[in-house]
């Protein structure tokens, strides 16, 4: 099987999960994302700061960027049906302000020119990346991408973390696998080890990090 047939069918398992579900019965669904707005209210951002949400899913996320008047949300996924059901989910007006782009975060082609990101957030997408190339495209793209002075959240499972997330095998971090992959040029800012309840009543380990672009 070559790598396009792989990635083909990484995007049917992804489109299907969220055909099957409702949005609040996926296993990484948060009512409020508390935690990632505490992180992101660190930041300072100004309401027209470019921020690129990879791998966002469906997430309430954007409603609550939404609500807190930002201007230039990107949502990424690897999934359209994923980008479709938030769009549904969203007014006009809501929706003038987020762009949706369906690329591969591991293979990106439209993704490798959106430059200037001052976030760059991500929430249990990078351990889904198992093989090092896909790693080393992903904090390549991160590192080409983000502005000098901009912010990279990356939450993740953690090493006490599950072992699969729907249906797929992950790759747990802790903070300084984070710092070795991100480098020098990124310094940590905040880290925190949070157990996430999902859904169904089961405990999720996760290490959420907070690094900012130095140079
Ligand atoms: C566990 S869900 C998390 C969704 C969202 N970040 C959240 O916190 O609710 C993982 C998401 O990553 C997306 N994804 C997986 N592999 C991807 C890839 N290579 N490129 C872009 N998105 C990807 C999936 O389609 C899915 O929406």
């Amino acid at each position: 099987m070559d790598t396009s047939d792989c990635r083909v069918n990484l995007q049917e398992h992804w489109d299907k999960a969220y055909e099957k579900n409702p949005t609040e019965k996926l296993g990484w669904f948060e009512e409020v994302p508390t935690l990632s707005l505490e992180f992101i209210a660190r930041c300072k951002l100004k309401e027209n700061a470019k921020i690129f949400i990879a791998g966002a899913g469906s997430s309430t996320l954007m409603d609550a960027l939404l609500d807190l008047n930002y201007t230039q949300l990107i949502a990424n996924d690897i999934s359209r049906e994923a980008l479709e059901l938030l769009e549904k989910r969203l007014s006009d007006s809501q929706k003038a302000h987020l762009t949706c782009i369906v690329d591969d975060l591991t293979k990106p082609t439209i993704l490798k020119d959106i430059k200037g990101i001052e976030l760059w957030y991500d929430r249990a997408v990078v351990h889904f990346f198992l093989k090092k190339e896909e790693q080393q495209a992903y904090f390549n793209l991160i590192q080409s991408n983000v502005k000098i002075g901009g912010y990279v959240l990356l939450a993740a499972f953690a090493l006490d973390g599950a072992e699969k997330c729907c249906g797929l095998e992950v790759f747990r971090y802790t903070t300084q696998m984070f710092q070795d992959r991100l480098g020098d040029h990124f310094k940590l800012l905040k880290d925190v080890n949070h157990t996430f309840i999902n859904p169904f009543g089961d405990s999720r380990a996760y290490v959420y990090t907070l690094f900012q672009r130095k140079e």
